[in-house]
């Protein structure tokens, strides 16, 4: 059977500040610009997210994208939306919430419910900004 990759857009808004604790202050503000400022800042990010398998025979689907929402709606949105991802995202104490330690933490949110079947995450910042991972 053919091999078909499905993606799924999801939308949350977010919170964070970035810094690197291996930084001096002024490091930080040189590598991190107005990204670093306390007070915290907030981001309309959107995320792919792409499935890929079989076309069944039957449904002539590879997944249900209805399903895929629900567990993205539930492992990530639910998580993630309208949270400061430094203070409430336990995966972010110690961890500096660029959009690439995001798509690696939001990788591992979802595939163990979407076993072999994920693929790819988009993670998109700003309309300009995205990152890529394929879990490896
Ligand atoms: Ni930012």
């Amino acid at each position: 059977m053919p091999k078909v990759t499905v993606t799924r857009r999801v939308h949350f808004n977010a919170a964070h500040r970035l810094h690197s604790p291996q930084l001096s202050d002024e490091e930080n503000a040189r590598t991190f610009g107005p990204c670093s400022n306390p007070n915290y800042h907030g981001h309309n990010y959107e995320l792919e997210i792409s499935v890929r398998g079989e076309v069944d025979p039957v449904t002539g689907f590879v997944a249900d994208l209805g399903e895929v929402k629900r567990i993205a709606e539930e492992l990530v949105v639910a998580v993630l939306d309208h949270k400061n991802l430094n203070l409430d995202v336990g995966a972010f104490a110690d961890l500096n919430p660029t959009t690439e330690n995001i798509v690696v933490v939001i990788w591992q949110m979802l595939e163990g419910r979407l076993p072999g079947r994920l693929v790819k995450l988009v993670l998109w910042e700003t309309p300009r900004n995205s990152v890529e991972y394929r879990g490896k």
